[in-house]
Order: structure tokens, then C-alpha cells, then sequence
């Protein structure tokens, strides 16, 4: 038997098409992503996430001179909403990129570890996380952390 999984999404060419209160969450992880520590790599990421209070909490890239302790701009605006806000969902994230020459035409995607921290959360509080790419030609919008992570460990195996 052969079987297929399928990833839905949206694609918008700019941030004006976007529904409106996802639009303020692109410009939000576009201001978060000027303020990166990002002295290796240069790249700078940032991340707005929304909560069900409608507060915006945003986070960028920290780096470290021992590269594996820094940490992406979607896990330092997650584990810093869920610290401060344990009891309010994540509704949304939006996340920005920019190298040297500005931000990127083509949204960057989540790394691994970073889409099992937003797994985690949208489990956690039962509620879909939008996650919201920004590229200056492209923006994506995928419904829900669990469609990025297919096949995914989670809390249900160890029930
Ligand atoms: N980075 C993020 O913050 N988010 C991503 O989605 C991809 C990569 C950061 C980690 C590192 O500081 C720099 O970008 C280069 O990988």
C-alpha cells in the first residue's frame, strides 16, 4: 500500500494581501529581526508570534561564539511567550529573514528543532499556530505546525 501526505498552503506576493492582523505580525518580525545577535552568521531572523490575548511577542537569532548555544529567533519568541504568558495559545508566528543585502525574496522555513518547539506549543495549548513566512517576493502561510513535521514525535507516544 502507498500513501502520500500532502502540505497545504497559501501564496501571496506581498504583505498588503495578507489579512490584516498578519500583516502587523510581518512587520513586527521584520523590526524584531534588525535587533538579532547575529555577529557569525550575519543572518539575521526574526520572529512575532501572536497570542490569544492579541499581545505580539518577538524574538531573533542569538548567536555564540560556541556555535550550538545561540539559538533561533523562533525558539528565543516561543519559550519566551510560553515563559511569560503560560497561560495564553500562540495563534500565530510570522517570521522574517535578512542577510547583508536585506530581507530575503524567498521566505526561509523553520529548522527541525524549531518546528518541534512550535509542535510542542500548538499542542500544548490546543490551538493551531499560522505560521507566517516573509520573503519580499514571496509570503507563505501554512495552516498549522503539525503539517511541517510530518511523522513527528510527540506527547501522544508517551501516553
Ligand atoms: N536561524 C534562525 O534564527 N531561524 C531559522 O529559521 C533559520 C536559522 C538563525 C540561526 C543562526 O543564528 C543563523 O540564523 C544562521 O543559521
Amino acid at each position: 500500500m502507498e500513501k502520500e501526505i500532502h502540505i497545504y498552503y497559501q501564496e501571496y506576493s506581498s504583505v498588503g494581501e495578507l489579512p490584516t492582523p498578519y500583516q502587523q505580525l510581518v512587520e513586527q518580525s521584520k523590526e524584531a529581526s534588525k535587533l538579532a545577535y547575529s555577529p557569525y552568521s550575519k543572518f539575521n531572523v526574526g520572529a512575532a508570534l501572536l497570542l490569544d490575548n492579541e499581545q505580539i511577542v518577538k524574538g531573533n537569532n542569538q548567536e555564540n561564539a560556541a556555535y550550538p548555544s545561540g539559538l533561533c529567533a523562533e525558539r528565543v519568541a516561543t519559550f519566551y511567550a510560553n515563559a511569560e504568558y503560560p497561560n495564553n495559545a500562540v495563534k500565530a508566528i510570522a517570521i522574517a529573514a535578512a542577510n547583508s543585502e536585506g530581507f530575503l525574496s524567498v521566505p526561509i522555513t523553520p529548522c527541525g528543532s524549531c518546528r518541534q518547539v512550535l509542535l510542542e506549543t500548538e499542542e500544548r495549548y490546543e490551538q493551531e499556530i499560522s505560521i507566517i513566512l516573509y520573503g519580499t517576493e514571496k509570503i507563505w502561510v501554512i495552516p498549522n505546525a503539525k503539517s511541517l513535521l510530518p511523522f513527528s514525535f510527540d506527547k501522544e507516544a508517551l501516553d
